[in-house]
């Protein structure tokens, strides 16, 4: 499982790939792209050990041929955490476990189920602080919305959050364990075990009807022709689980960040609220909560000029993408105006394509409308809240926000 592919050393041909480091592409993700958009936009991380590609026609050209890069691979950090699940196999399988959850998160479900809970819940969490003038928001709000957003989907008690959130920073921890840290692996696999263990429970409350309108009775429910195992229930619990948390939090700070640090973008939301979602959509172009999608080479073949070998990690850099200067013109600008007929990336595209797409913009939407609404003249305390920085989850460490407290 941890061996690496036979040895291709390609760092010779990648100058660029060759410089940057894990560290900068962390710190400062955008300006690495904009070296490799100019000058080797598919190139070789030598610190990653894997390819970059950062064009948006590349991008999609990948995601969209699942017989040439496939997420089915035994060295995928995610098939290792989570084991065969939507997000690591394709095919008839990948779309029969897609088929038996969409339903559950098309816009009108996300309408008719999840609005009225997630605006309780923001609100019961902005009524902790409403009474001070400054919040931290990632602890106090955007890292806590998306996990009681996934126990109501899932139909689990509220007692269950801080299980949820220690086997969930485990599972983070694993996913992003290029290097194959054993310690970190043995941990994710632990927590795995644990949520398989408490969701079989779930799953039996479910069957006897304990846990009505949830994702889970949805799924119990089925005939028997496509009702899932109820092994294949909880690996797929596993990843619509893990989509929906760090990536909603991160989409909810950017927004924030984004309207507090553009004067123009904020005064024409106060105008015309309506204009929230296209503002949400423009954040997750320019800076996307997910910047990559990974996949791995099927075979030895060669990519506009680019020697792929079998097993090599390609990684799809949604951020740098949504940044391509051929696609969308002053791409590093902030634009909500801009014609949305070019789709961004955010989401990726293909078959795996999100599937909690309209849940993520909603919850999003929701957070800032409450957040607005609830907190007159809110702005970004600038002092103590870094521009956003990662490249896998994008978003800032930290946002200080203030406002002025109601007399
Ligand atoms: C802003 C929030 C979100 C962003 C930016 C995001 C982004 C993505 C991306 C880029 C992928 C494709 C991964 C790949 O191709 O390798 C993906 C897949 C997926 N997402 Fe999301 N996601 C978000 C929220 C959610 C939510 C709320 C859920 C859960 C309801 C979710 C569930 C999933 C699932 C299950 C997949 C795998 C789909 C498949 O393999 O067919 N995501 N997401």
């Amino acid at each position: 499982m941890t061996d690496q592919p036979d040895e291709v050393s390609h760092v010779a041909d990648y100058p660029i790939g060759a410089s940057i480091t894990e560290d900068e592409l962390f710190r400062d993700p955008y300006r690495q792209y904009a070296k490799l958009h100019a000058d080797e936009p598919v190139s070789w991380i030598a610190d990653l050990n894997m390819w970059y590609v950062v064009k948006y026609n590349h991008v999609t050209e990948i995601l969209m041929d699942p017989d040439r890069f496939t997420t089915a691979f035994d060295r995928s950090t995610v098939r290792d955490t989570f084991g065969d699940q939507m997000l690591s196999v394709e095919g008839s399988l990948h779309h029969k476990y897609r088929k038996t959850m969409r339903g559950s998160f098309r816009p009108k479900a996300v309408r008719d189920n999840a609005v009225a809970g997630i605006r309780a819940n923001a609100n019961e969490l902005i009524n902790a602080f409403s009474g001070q003038s400054e919040v931290e928001l990632r602890t106090h709000f955007a890292s806590i919305l998306p996990v009681l957003t996934m126990l109501s989907t899932f139909g689990l008690p509220r007692s269950d959050f801080d299980k949820l959130r220690v086997w969930y920073n485990s599972f983070e921890a694993s996913l992003a364990n290029f290097k194959w840290d054993e310690a970190i692996r043995r941990r994710g696999h632990e927590a795995v075990a644990a949520f398989h263990t408490h969701m079989q429970s779930a799953i039996e409350r479910a069957t006897a009807g304990e846990v009505p309108d949830s994702l889970l009775a949805s799924l119990v429910s089925q005939m028997p022709d496509t009702r899932l195992s109820d092994e294949e229930i909880r690996l797929n619990a596993l990843i619509v689980f893990f989509g929906g948390i760090s990536t909603v939090e991160a989409l909810i700070l950017n927004s924030v960040w984004m309207i507090g640090t553009h004067p123009q973008v904020h005064g024409r939301l106060g105008e015309d609220p309506s204009l929230l979602p296209r503002i949400i959509d423009e954040v997750a172009r320019w800076r996307s909560p997910v910047q990559s999608a990974i996949r791995h080479v099927t075979r030895d073949f060669e990519f506009h000029g680019h020697m792929f070998r079998e097993g090599e990690v390609v990684c799809c850099m949604l951020g740098a993408a949504n940044r391509d200067p051929a696609i969308f013109p002053d791409a590093d600008k902030v634009n909500i105006d801009r014609p949305r007929e070019q789709k961004h990336l955010a989401f990726a595209q293909g078959p795996h394509m999100c599937l909690g797409m309209h849940l993520a913009l909603t919850e999003a939407r929701i957070a800032v409308e409450c957040l607005y609404e609830r907190l007159p003249g809110l702005t970004i305390k600038m002092d103590k809240s870094p521009e956003p920085v990662g490249y896998e989850f994008h978003q800032p460490e930290a946002l200080y926000i203030e406002w002025k407290p109601s007399v």
